[in-house]
């Protein structure tokens, strides 16, 4: 199965060096699971870095290789591959390890030392025995049987990097693969170990549980097992219903993830799932009840807007236009379905189209999404609603441009007419000629505005220059 050249390379080197060196960890684990993987990490019964440079020679001038000493490692690019070499250790095993790490230790030190049995096996690159399974701990029968394990007591592999728990459930969401009882109540023992660990590391892993395939079945875990609400609270807070004068609110939380799933079914963009997972944030803290509406989260979209900057912060995302988008999605999450509730009006489309501008297309699909009702009438009519809605969508924009709206006459056209410099008025017209055009008074054409802001300038009492 060891078909790249890079492992006979490897394998010519460790035979020429008389030095013994194993392929380990994920990618032998994606070869039996036939997943591809471009990432090799490579452990020799000796130093990494002197290996590394022995096999750069040996592939020759296309060798890219980068050295880490402080970690005592090694790596090479080529053919398509990132090669990592690394000495066998007897200590835990951390690629990010901010200590330098130097203990030297048997192939069976090194495996002892990984998260889980099926990140432990190890394949020889001896000519002898080329292509030998190394499996003390049963990984293979793992694999097979889809089990996620720690290879020592748990609580030892734990407290090595607390982090781990969080990759046994991210593996588990991944992999679609069950985490052994013993190692899951190790996990709700050391739960809150989480905190000594940094959010970069935790989001690393929170994101790749959100962009598998079926993400509520890793957010479940991370719940069940105390760690959402170590590092997540306001996001186990959804959970919960409330029952007054006999009615129910729906439980959020187990909406969301709903929401998080249907909308992963049509898309892989990282921060559309961001937006499902959070467009309903803020209803914990606008919930009410009164008799006539029974509950209501009125505000919750713009609520929900507002506090992610503060989540993104806390968690350490990105403060930049992945934010922004999130921040917007939610804003408007509720648009959609307002508008298809009504009559939809040419007015209430272009308004909705000029501000979520090339977003649409995303906000609509978490709108559809959105709708997880068990009512199949309600549904029904929703879908239809919505069908409605985008195609008016689709002619107002052919007919009006409105999603990438620029006003068609520009602040300088306006200070130019009135011989104005920067001021308030013009600020005024400008914004007055964007909202006749979305209410559907003017169309979009440099014309029809041209005239508009000469009469709204009288009305201001401003003067033609001449
Ligand atoms: N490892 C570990 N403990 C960690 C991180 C990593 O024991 N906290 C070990 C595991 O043996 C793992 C290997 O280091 O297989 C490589 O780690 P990494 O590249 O993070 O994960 P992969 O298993 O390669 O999986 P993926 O590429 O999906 O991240």
């Amino acid at each position: 199965k060891l078909k790249l050249p890079v492992f006979l390379i490897i394998a010519e080197t460790a035979k020429q060096e008389n030095i013994k060196a194993f392929v380990i960890g994920g990618f032998v684990r994606d070869l039996i699971l036939e997943r591809p993987s471009q990432d090799i990490d490579i452990v020799v019964l000796g130093s990494g870095i002197d290996f590394a440079e022995k096999v750069a020679k040996n592939i020759g001038k296309n060798a890219r290789v980068k050295y880490f000493k402080n970690f005592g490692t090694a790596r090479i690019n080529w053919d398509g591959n990132e090669i990592e070499f690394v000495g066998a250790r007897k200590e835990s095993y951390r690629k990010d390890s901010r200590k330098p790490i130097v203990e030297n230790g048997t192939l069976q030190d090194d495996q002892n030392r990984r998260d889980f049995t099926i990140n432990a096996l190890s394949l020889s690159l001896q000519e002898n025995n080329f292509g030998e399974l190394v499996d003390p701990f049963n990984g293979f029968q793992d694999i097979k049987n889809r089990i996620i394990r720690t290879p020592l007591d748990p609580d030892i592999t734990f407290s090595d990097d607390p982090l781990r728990m969080m990759r046994a459930i991210r593996f588990a969401s991944q992999l679609k693969f069950k985490i052994s009882p013993v190692t899951f109540d190790a996990i709700r023992k050391n739960c809150k170990r989480i905190s000594i660990v940094s959010k970069e590391r935790i989001i690393d892993e929170l994101n790749k549980i959100i962009l598998s395939e079926k993400p509520s079945y890793g957010f479940k875990l991370l719940d069940s097992s105390g760690l959402l609400d170590e590092f997540f609270p306001q996001l186990s807070n959804l959970k919960g219903t409330e029952t007054v004068d006999g009615k129910s609110h729906k439980d959020n939380f187990y909406h969301t993830l709903e929401v998080l799933d249907r909308i992963s079914v049509n898309t892989n963009n990282l921060w559309l799932r961001w937006a499902a997972l959070l467009h309903d944030i803020a209803k914990p803290a606008t919930k009410r009840f009164d008799k006539e509406s029974g509950w209501t989260f009125h505000g919750h979209e713009f609520k929900g807007a507002k506090i992610i900057p503060s989540i993104f912060k806390k968690l350490k995302l990105p403060l930049n236009e992945k934010m922004k988008y999130v921040q917007k999605l939610i804003f408007l999450h509720m648009r959609p379905i307002i508008l298809s509730t009504d009559e939809v009006t040419d007015s209430a489309v272009r308004r909705l189209l000029f501000e979520a501008g090339d977003d649409i297309d995303d906000l609509m699909m978490l709108c559809e999404a959105d709708i997880t009702s068990k009512n199949a009438k309600k549904v029904k009519r929703y879908l239809k609603n919505f069908k409605i809605v985008r195609k008016k969508l689709v002619a107002i924009e052919e007919k009006d441009s409105i999603r990438n709206f620029q006003p068609p006459v520009s602040g300088e056209d306006i200070m130019r007419t009135f011989g104005l410099e920067p001021c308030r008025e013009v600020g005024i017209i400008k914004n007055a000629i964007k909202e006749a055009i979305i209410d559907g008074v003017i169309e979009n054409d440099f014309d029809k505005a041209y005239d508009f802001m000469i009469q709204k300038g009288k009305k201001l009492g401003l003067k033609i220059q001449k």
